[in-house]
């Protein structure tokens, strides 16, 4: 019986395959809205790179304040049996990155080659794999962040353009989705859990993260909040601990920062009872045990979709003739066999 990790290591290629063709099979492609995946989602600089960057375990993502994520980043994780990690982009496919600075210039420059270098937001996603024997199978998408007013530079449409676009990606029912709200601001004006609730309003597929516990006023905490007494979610709520703006500009490293936020924690009178539920490692893990549940659960509809998904490829295969090289026959060729392939496991985990 095949693994849950292949399991969603096929997933992962299906919706890259499917997000590469876009809506060029038509209904047939469906099959992406199907499979889970996390979207990151606050106002802006409340931490949902730096938060992405902590659940992958490597520094490679522009941070900072105002905007800087300007196009949603379509992340995927792929864990391997060991050997170097590595990172590719879609745009860029023969291209192996092994040095993640340059992966962070490079999702900067891709950014600027749509939008130029202004403030402007581009609705055009940018595809990233890690190949990682150091991460969990996950699709994750880091979004612009969601904010009130337009500043210099922006067209006066930017605070609706930003949420509209952000809506739909968290609006689809299989988005689980990373609401992030900063400690040091009070919950009941925050941005990402104000969208989550108009769009996943039982909160099944909605989890809190509070992040900046370290930069709370003195004498205040966010125990209330950790503890689900001031907003009720399904999940439990994860306090969170990234770098902060000094310590990226001293290049402090992910193994230092996620060693000083585990003694945070552990340290500290407030939440030292919480600790084992707390931080980025635990995100990470609540996270991919939730997606392997979701998938379960999902496993007799999305045998019927691929079915359905199949049947319409075959259909438009010969609609436009078996595979002639590199077009887009070829492609749904491709997507056609993974789909197969994608099916014989399903199947296999239900016997
Ligand atoms: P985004 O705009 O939501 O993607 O936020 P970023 O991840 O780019 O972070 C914005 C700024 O807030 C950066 O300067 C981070 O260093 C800082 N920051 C984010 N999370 C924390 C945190 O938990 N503690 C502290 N002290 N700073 C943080
Ligand atoms: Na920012
Ligand atoms: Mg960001």
């Amino acid at each position: 019986m095949a693994t849950m990790t292949s399991l969603i290591g096929l997933i992962n290629k299906i919706q890259r395959a499917c997000t590469v063709l876009g809506d060029h099979g038509g209904e047939g492609l469906s099959l992406w809205e199907a499979l889970p995946s996390v979207a990151v989602v606050g106002g802006q600089s409340s931490g949902k790179s730096s938060v992405l960057e902590s659940v992958v375990g490597r520094d490679f993502l522009p941070r900072g304040s105002g905007i800087v994520t300007r196009r949603p980043l379509v992340l995927q994780l792929h864990k391997t049996e060991g050997g170097a990690e590595y990172a590719e982009f879609l745009h860029a496919p023969r291209k192996r990155f092994t040095d993640f600075a340059a992966v962070r210039k490079e999702i900067a420059d891709e950014t600027d080659r749509v939008t130029g270098k202004t403030k402007q937001i581009s609705n055009v996603p940018i595809h990233l794999s890690i190949y990682s024997p150091n991460v969990v199978n996950l699709t994750l998408i880091d979004l612009p962040g969601l904010t009130k007013v337009a500043v210099e530079g922006q067209p006066e449409t930017i605070v609706e353009d930003i949420e509209n676009m952000v809506r739909s990606y968290v609006e689809k029912p299989n988005s689980i989705i990373l609401a992030i709200s900063p400690a040091n601001q009070d919950i009941a004006t925050s941005d990402a859990i104000k969208l989550a609730r108009e769009v996943d309003p039982s909160g099944e597929r909605t989890f809190g993260v509070l992040t900046k516990l370290d930069l709370m006023d003195k004498g205040t905490n966010a125990v209330d909040v950790l503890e689900g007494r001031q907003y009720r979610l399904q999940h439990p709520w994860v306090g969170i601990v990234n770098r902060s703006q000094a310590d990226i500009n001293r290049n402090v490293d992910m193994i230092i920062a996620r060693k000083k936020e585990r003694e945070y924690f552990e340290t500290s009178p407030e939440y030292g009872h919480l600790a084992h539920k707390m931080g980025s490692e635990y995100l990470a893990k609540l996270l991919s045990q939730h997606l392997e549940q979701v998938i379960r659960q999902k496993i007799p509809s999305i045998i019927s979709l691929i079915n359905k998904t199949i049947d319409e490829l075959n259909a438009e295969l010969d609609r436009i003739g078996r595979p002639i090289a590199v077009d887009s026959g070829a492609q749904l060729y491709t997507i056609l066999e993974m789909c197969r392939a994608f099916d014989k496991v399903f199947k296999e985990h239900l016997d």
